[in-house]
């Protein structure tokens, strides 16, 4: 029997903006989406540390009915090499997808990244924008204020992480948590192409199911179930800001 679910993560709800997209894009679908509360923010992690816990997430995924794991994070997605070692489900990391779609939309070949601390010491972005000039920014400074809706106190560090790639035309929003700043960012500079990766993980997970054919063929209802790995997490509440509705929203022990 075919495994049923795509498997979406991220730190916080970064990534609900992925499975938003996703959800809508693809109906027959059916998706489980994990919060790692507990371990947020990812951003300020060591490579170590962030490696240790994605294989232990992606061992969790893996015992459940899960046919591919989309990492709907930048930060693990720069650390997730490791996994494709022991982990027999598809995988698909965002960053290659996103840069790759980035250097089609430029029209002056200079890119600004906006991304966690973490992602930009991993120079992941860098390199797959090696061809072009990258303005790479250290901004997770950002994160935990997104995470907790505090999106007016962002609006100092917005300002100050415009200047840096004030050359760039187009931004990518290199950290899952930052399409929720679009209109911040496009009220003060309206010009700016703003980069999210949605459009080319839809691209990505199309040509994954094509390829392996893993589409889902039922017609039933699409189910989407919630998890967060902090027992008290907040994650219900958080996800009101997106348009997807939940079948159940659990506890998951990560050990
Ligand atoms: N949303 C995550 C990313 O795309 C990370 C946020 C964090 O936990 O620091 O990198």
């Amino acid at each position: 029997m075919k495994k049923s679910y795509i498997a979406v993560f991220d730190s916080g709800v970064g990534g609900l903006h992925i499975l938003e997209s996703l959800a809508k894009e693809y109906k027959n679908e059916n998706f489980i989406y994990l919060a790692d509360e507990d371990f947020f923010p990812y951003g300020v992690k060591t490579k170590e540390q962030l490696e240790n816990r994605l294989t232990l997430i992606a061992n969790k995924l893996s015992e459940m009915d899960v046919k591919a794991i989309v990492i709907a994070c930048n930060t693990a997605s720069a650390n997730s090499h490791h996994l494709k070692e022991f982990i027999k489900i598809p995988i698909i990391e965002i960053i290659t997808a996103t840069a790759n779609y980035a250097k089609t939309v430029t029209l002056n070949n200079k890119i600004g990244v906006w991304a966690t601390n973490a992602t930009i010491s991993s120079n992941k972005y860098q390199e797959a924008l090696s061809d072009v000039v990258c303005y790479a920014v250290k901004a997770s400074d950002l994160v935990e204020l997104i995470e907790n809706n505090l999106l007016n106190e962002t609006i100092p560090f917005v300002n100050k992480h415009l200047e840096e790639i004030k050359d760039a035309d187009s931004l990518i929003l290199g950290c899952t948590h930052f399409p929720l700043l679009s209109e911040i960012i496009k009220e003060i500079n309206p010009s700016l192409l703003q980069i999210s990766s949605n459009i080319p993980v839809n691209v990505a997970v199309k040509k994954l199911l094509d390829e392996l054919d893993l589409h889902n063929d039922s017609n039933d209802l699409q189910i989407i179930k919630l998890y967060t790995t902090k027992i008290s997490g907040e994650l219900k509440d958080k996800a009101r800001r997106f348009n997807i509705t939940f079948n159940s929203v659990d506890y998951l022990e990560i050990k």
